[in-house]
């Protein structure tokens, strides 16, 4: 059997000749290879989603098993009886790993669930890290799963903070935060969280953040929440999470004092009413304080185009003009058959009342 390694992003390569390996070099089944075989070989194959953060060419490179061979090798696996072998045990560990690493190789909705480990750049440059638990997908339930414009978000939030001073005052600026003076911040269609944990880390005591989803949503967003409390400890942070559907309006409208000053949303739009919806909610839910402001940030894809243009438009009409926007690229963390990495353009912008600009 070839020599095999480990690289960081699960793939492998040889030991002593960095080619590409193609499914044959594996233990096969016909030879009858020991469980341990087995199981170290399944071990290597294990791939993780890629980081949002990975270049368009990295780990394309560095694929070292042919894909083409993997199911096949994969599913002889699962359809052995693996009679040769001792217990019963190492031959269900060989098979739930040998389907696990199936699963992996379905595209990033079959993948199980998992945690994902990000790094949040600070205005001082160090870096804070969150985990966030990603339950397994089904087709209905998207906030189950980590989207590209909120990595990207979470990473450009310090410089946005920063550049709305008198909005959210910088520990430089207002050395002694004024407690009757703290941020209210809310976040609509949180998803598993990293924009709004990001946020009231980055802003410690100067700031409370609500983060909302819908009810299916909410309990993994509190979950996260949880397991990042020392972080959340640390620095001081307030957080609270809850329903907030935006096709449900309010009985009675909020008093000026439950409005929000930012309101925070990523990948929000993917169906025709969500423009509407969530322009009413923004409407809502935003205070007409001189300072309020909302971020967003989306992908630019093609088939949702209409929607960016029509939530503009809502906003507009609500009396918001935007302040400060962009486009930048991240990367999907899934990939091509062929293992390339999926480029998505994403609009970042930040609004307030037009009246008060
Ligand atoms: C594509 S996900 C984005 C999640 C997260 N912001 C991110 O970027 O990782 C869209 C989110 O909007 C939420 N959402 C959709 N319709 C909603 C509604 N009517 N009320 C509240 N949240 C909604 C979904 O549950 C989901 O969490």
């Amino acid at each position: 059997m070839v020599g095999l390694t480990a690289v960081p992003d699960g793939h492998l390569w040889t030991e002593s000749t960095d080619k590409r390996l193609a499914a044959l070099d594996l233990p096969q089944i016909y030879t009858k290879p020991s469980g341990t075989e087995l199981l170290q070989t399944l071990d290597l194959l294990t791939i993780k989603p890629r980081s949002f953060g990975a270049s368009a060419h990295g780990p394309v490179k560095s694929r070292a098993v042919d894909p083409t061979g993997l199911t096949r090798y994969l599913t002889s696996i699962i359809a052995s009886p693996l009679s040769w072998l001792d217990t019963d045990e190492l031959r269900e560990a060989i098979w739930d790993a040998a389907s696990a690493r199936l699963s992996e190789r379905s595209g990033r909705t079959a993948m199980p669930a998992m945690s994902r480990v990000f790094a949040i750049p600070t205005s001082s440059g160090e870096e804070l890290t969150l985990t966030l638990h990603e339950p397994s997908l089904t087709a209905d339930n998207l906030g189950m799963k980590t989207w590209v414009s909120s990595y990207l978000l979470s990473r450009r939030l310090h410089s946005v903070l920063e550049s709305t001073p008198q909005l959210v005052p910088s520990s430089s600026t207002a050395p002694t935060p004024n407690p009757d003076r703290t941020l209210r911040a809310l976040e609509l269609g949180a998803g598993t969280g990293l924009v709004g944990l990001s946020f009231a880390a980055l802003r410690g005591e100067t700031a409370r953040i609500h983060l909302t989803d819908l009810p299916e949503i909410v309990p993994n967003l509190s979950h996260n929440a949880a397991l990042n409390v020392e972080l959340l400890t640390r620095t001081a942070a307030t957080v609270t999470t809850g329903v907030l559907d935006w096709s449900a309006s309010p009985e009675t409208p909020p008093a000026a004092e439950e409005q929000y000053d930012l309101i925070l949303a990523a990948d929000p739009l993917y169906s025709p009413e969500h423009p509407r919806l969530l322009a009413d909610t923004i409407a809502v839910w935003l205070s007409r304080g001189l300072d309020a402001r909302v971020v967003l940030e989306m992908p630019l894809r093609d088939a949702y185009l209409p929607q960016v243009q029509d939530l503009r438009q809502r906003l507009g009409k609500f009396g918001l003009a935007i302040v400060e926007e962009g486009e930048e690229t991240g990367y999907d963390d899934w990939e091509t058959a062929d293992g390339a990495a999926v480029a998505v353009r994403c609009w970042w912008s930040v609004w307030g009342w037009s009246e008060k600009l």
